[in-house]
């Protein structure tokens, strides 16, 4: 009888993390990002003002939003309609990034080369 009452208790836990989990998982804001991919998150999510950097001067929507043809940049061509996520998997394949240093290396590289936007983790995944 004990052992029933236990394993009862052990399963309306479970019930309960996993619903309850679910919930939180499904209301985390993501803003424009589509990181069902990396599963559970290890940090908040990047800050990003989209409008404002697609409003920036010389700023193409491919800059960001690339098609690529045999490793060369399509100039004319953009993907905005498809995640990230939809080319980049989770790890790398060949001289296409892993879906996380896809994300750094665009973030990261224009930030350096323009001298302006954040480089350090705190100040992209602010807490
Ligand atoms: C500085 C980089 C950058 C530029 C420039 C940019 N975007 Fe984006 N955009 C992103 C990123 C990053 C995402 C999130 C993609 C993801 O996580 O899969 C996104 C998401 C989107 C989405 C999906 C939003 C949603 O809520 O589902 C659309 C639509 C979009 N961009 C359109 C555009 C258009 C149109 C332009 C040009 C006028 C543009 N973007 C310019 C980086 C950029
Ligand atoms: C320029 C902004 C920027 C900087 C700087 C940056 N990140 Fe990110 N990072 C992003 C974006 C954008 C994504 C994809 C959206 C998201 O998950 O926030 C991402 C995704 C991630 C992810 C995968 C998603 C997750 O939370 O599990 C991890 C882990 C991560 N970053 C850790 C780091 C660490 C550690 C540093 C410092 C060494 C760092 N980031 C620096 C913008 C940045
Ligand atoms: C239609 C598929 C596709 C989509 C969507 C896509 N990429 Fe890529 N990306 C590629 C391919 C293919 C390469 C490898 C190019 C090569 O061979 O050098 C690449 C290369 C990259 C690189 C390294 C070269 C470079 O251009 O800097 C970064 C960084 C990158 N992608 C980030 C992103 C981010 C961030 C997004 C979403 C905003 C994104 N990609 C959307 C296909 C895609
Ligand atoms: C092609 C260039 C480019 C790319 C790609 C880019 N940024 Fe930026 N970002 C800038 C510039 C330039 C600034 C500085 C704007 C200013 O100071 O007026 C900036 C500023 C920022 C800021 C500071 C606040 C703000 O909006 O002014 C944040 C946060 C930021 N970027 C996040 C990101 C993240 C996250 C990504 C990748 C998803 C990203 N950026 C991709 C060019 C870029």
């Amino acid at each position: 009888m004990r052992h029933k009452l236990y394993g009862y208790v052990i399963f309306c836990s479970v019930v309960l993390c996993v619903t309850f989990g679910g919930i939180a998982a499904f209301a985390q804001d993501t803003g424009v990002f589509k990181l069902e991919t990396f599963g559970s998150l290890e940090r908040p999510v990047s800050t990003f003002d989209h409008d404002e950097h697609q409003e920036m001067d010389g700023m193409e929507c491919s800059d960001c939003h690339h098609v690529y043809e045999n490793g060369v940049k399509a100039a004319d061509q953009s993907s905005e309609d498809q995640a990230c996520a939809e080319c980049h998997t989770l790890k790398s394949q060949g001289t296409q990034p892993g879906l996380r240093q896809a994300y750094h290396q665009q973030c990261k590289n224009c930030h350096v080369e323009k001298k302006a936007g954040p480089v350090a983790c705190g100040e992209c995944h602010i807490k």
